[in-house]
């Protein structure tokens, strides 16, 4: 009933806009005043953290995105390989796992079967399993060594959304935690990272805020065939789960590339009037936003129209962008919890516009229980 949607037409626009409430409540209590890690939940030993040799992340859908953005603070923060896969592939390609290795699962219900099997074999082979998972005494973290949950609250619609955001608040806490664990970072580092953390809400408060901006986009954008998503560095999940929102949710072929792979086949793709979302990077000592103006000025010389997602004193990105999203000014690896909220709002409009199930798409289940 509408009630339960607290005067939203969606459940799933509901949720978008809890974001900085589930985002908050997943920060919560889970460092000291001085910015120090504690994950109490997470029984394994601080003696077996550091013999961790190689983490590996599994999940489907949205979550194996959320692993994919987790790959990159893993690694910055930790120094420790991390690979991410899709659970379904997981156990069919013999992968070397040994008590030294650490499995971290995503799911946000906590029940998909491919993941499950997956965690299943990693422990059969001796691997260490941390569960980060949304429903509370549900079977992947019961299965698991150690959970941390997300404190997201339900979510109904089927496409994931506040379940997202706040996989990546426990990816950053379990990487900040390693690094605190390992020694990998100073204290300050660390706590200046999850001071950041700590703005994220009022952020993406101020995201959420221009929503009527994206819709207006979706109004124009109704009658596409096909869009694209492109990004770099963390902005390239970002742009994967833009491109999936899409599909799931309004039927539309929709892809999402990095940035830098344009020029070796996706380009071809271009034409005329293409829309093309560009998840812009900051502007930081690394050459990743020079080099995203110039995948756009390449699309738009062959007619596409560049819908730029880039923080607000990117003077820079002005004259390349046809349109421009503005996004509060954060370092690169939080951006992810920024750049994904218009896409999510994009294609929750344009499935409205269309006349779409925004909550219960075609062909889609909220958890799938078979392999
Ligand atoms: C289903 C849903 C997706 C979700 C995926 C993984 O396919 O439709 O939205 O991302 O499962 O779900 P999980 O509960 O494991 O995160």
């Amino acid at each position: 009933s509408a009630a339960e949607k607290d005067g939203f037409d969606w459940f799933m626009r509901k949720e978008i806009f809890e974001q900085p409430d589930a985002v908050a409540a997943s920060l919560l209590s889970r460092h000291t005043a001085t910015g120090a890690l504690q994950l109490d939940e997470v029984r394994i030993s601080e003696d077996d953290l550091r013999e961790v040799d190689k983490i590996i992340v599994i999940a489907c859908g949205t979550s194996f995105y959320a692993g994919l953005v987790a790959k990159y603070a893993i690694e910055h923060w930790t120094r420790i390989p991390c690979e991410v896969e899709l659970a379904s592939e997981f156990r069919y390609r013999d992968p070397i796992l040994t008590r030294d290795t650490l499995v971290v699962a995503i799911s946000q219900s906590g029940e998909t079967a491919d993941t499950l099997m997956a965690i299943r074999y990693a422990r059969a082979q001796r691997a260490k399993v941390l569960a980060i998972c949304n429903s509370n005494g549900s079977t992947i973290p019961r299965e698991s060594d150690a959970v941390i949950y997300t404190h997201a609250g339900p979510e109904i619609g089927v496409a994931s959304t506040k379940g997202y955001l706040t996989q990546l608040i426990a990816c950053y806490l379990l990487g900040l935690y390693l690094a605190q664990v390992r020694g990998t970072r100073f204290g300050d580092e660390i706590a200046m990272i999850v001071r950041e953390l700590e703005t994220m809400p009022q952020h993406i408060q101020t995201v959420l805020d221009n929503a009527e901006e994206v819709y207006a986009l979706a109004r124009e954008y109704v009658d596409a065939t096909s869009v694209l998503f492109l990004g770099r560095h963390a902005g390239y999940p970002v742009a994967l789960e833009g491109a999936l929102k899409l599909k799931e949710l309004a039927y539309i072929h929709a892809e999402g590339f990095a940035a830098g792979e344009l020029k070796h086949g996706p380009i071809a793709l271009i034409e005329d009037g293409l829309p093309v979302f560009c998840v812009v990077p900051p502007r930081g000592r690394d050459q990743l936003h020079d080099k995203m103006i110039s995948g756009i000025q390449e699309i738009k010389a062959r007619g596409a129209t560049a819908i730029c997602l880039a923080e607000d004193d990117d003077d820079e990105i002005t004259p390349y962008a046809d349109r421009l999203i503005r996004l509060p000014k954060v370092s690169t690896l939080l951006q992810p919890l920024l750049s994904v909220v218009p896409l999510q709002l994009f294609a929750c409009e344009l499935a409205t516009l269309r006349g779409h199930d925004v909550d219960q798409p075609r062909n889609l289940a909220k958890s799938v229980t078979v392999e």
